[in-house]
């Protein structure tokens, strides 16, 4: 029988502004799993990123399943109960409806689900970043599944060398989801042409082509889309099965030494460098910079291992500094051309009120008749 990885997450509050949540929040929301999850869920394991917390659950009913997406919008709302008394900031800010219809699609928290036919053995990642949106993830997922200069299984395993197949979405249509299917490699110039506009277009899950299976779901959501103004970033989380017929986990994780600007930190405005940082990780430097964990677990019949911190190795300090280095230069320019984000994605309504008002202030100087 097929087991689903279901990873839903949420920021209800925090401690300090856009920080982290309480250690009492991130316990509530845990014990609310706990004690409701059994028997649909087999496993669950809680962690946040920044002001994020994330529900990882294994269970057997497949995805979009309304009682396990109920039990997490139960356990955020439990969460928010705590924050408001608490006094955290954002209390349940991303919770934006207020009752729960079936799904968690669409009401503010952001899912990924993988749904499989278990392998002998089942190593995953699990990816959580804060202070960025989904497109955060289209480079990296780029260059682990069609770039064998990053990924030399593609040319030295059989199966992977097959090549996979990317679902994209089109994040700016609100309607329903507007997807385009494409395979790499043969296709790999087309899919580039989508994902280098990461704020537009977003890989929403990725599939091999040697056996069918699913290698890859990001959360696609768009906040600003559902709420139709902004209430926070759409911090995305992403679940990654790896080795076998799927890239290696240092295939996977090795992008992620580049620090690649994205879209996000302060007021979700700006273009920051991604850093990858442990587990359980907060924010500070200028709402940011935007962060990715990443921690490693197998599974069998639904049961989890205990978290592997993928980027708490000493390998990524050195990363860390010069993508530390990178969001001090950048921001010397303030909010200067290409630090901030463009017009169409600032997520503060503000500054285009104010462009049209000044807009109107503007004239056309008459143009000089002839000489005198
Ligand atoms: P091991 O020989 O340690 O299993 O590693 C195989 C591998 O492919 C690592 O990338
Ligand atoms: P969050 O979306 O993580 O709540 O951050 C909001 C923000 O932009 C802080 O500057
Ligand atoms: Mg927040
Ligand atoms: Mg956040």
């Amino acid at each position: 029988m097929k087991i689903t990885l279901s990873v839903i997450k949420a920021d209800v509050g925090s401690i300090g502004g856009h920080i982290a949540p309480s250690r009492r929040l991130v316990e509530t929301v845990a014990q609310h799993v706990g004690r409701n999850g059994p028997p649909l869920v087999i496993d669950t394991q809680i962690s946040h990123t920044g002001d994020d917390i994330a529900i990882l659950m294994t269970h057997r009913q497949g995805a979009g399943d309304p009682g396990i997406h109920k039990l997490a919008w139960d356990a955020f709302l439990a969460g928010t109960a705590v924050a408001k008394e608490q006094g955290l900031y954002g209390a349940g800010q991303d919770l934006l409806r207020d009752a729960f219809s079936g799904n968690v699609k669409g009401m503010g928290p952001a899912v990924a689900e993988l749904e499989f036919e278990e392998r002998p053995n089942e190593p995953f990642l699990f990816f959580a970043a804060d202070k960025t949106d989904p497109g955060a993830f289209n480079l990296p997922l780029y260059l682990a599944f069609a770039d064998p200069m990053n990924t030399p299984g593609l040319i030295l395993s059989p199966n992977i060398s097959k090549g996979f197949r990317f679902v994209i979405m089109d994040v700016n249509h609100t309607e329903g989801d507007r997807v385009i299917e494409l395979v790499a490699p043969e296709q790999s110039y087309d899919i580039a042409t989508l994902l280098r506009d990461s704020e537009r277009y977003v890989v929403e899950s990725i599939w091999s082509r040697a056996t069918g299976d699913q290698a890859v779901a990001v959360a696609t959501s768009r906040l600003h889309n559902i709420a139709g103004k902004y209430t926070g970033k759409d911090d995305p989380v992403m679940l990654v099965r790896v080795q076998m017929n799927f890239p290696a986990t240092g295939e996977i994780l090795a992008p992620y030494s580049i620090g690649h600007f994205v879209a996000g930190g302060m007021r979700g405005s700006h273009q920051m460098p991604l850093m990858p940082v442990p587990l359980n990780t907060g924010i500070s430097y200028f709402d940011g910079p935007p962060i990715v964990s990443c921690a490693a677990l197998a599974e069998h019949q639904g049961k989890l291992t205990e978290p592997l911190d993928c980027f708490a190795h000493p390998f990524w300090n050195t990363v860390r500094d010069r993508v530390a280095g990178k969001a001090i230069e950048m921001r010397r320019q303030g909010f200067f051309g290409a630090a901030m984000l463009p017009m169409s994605e600032l997520e503060y309504t503000g500054i285009v009120e104010e462009l049209g008002s000044l807009d109107k202030r503007f004239v056309v100087r008459p143009e000089r008749s002839g000489r005198a």
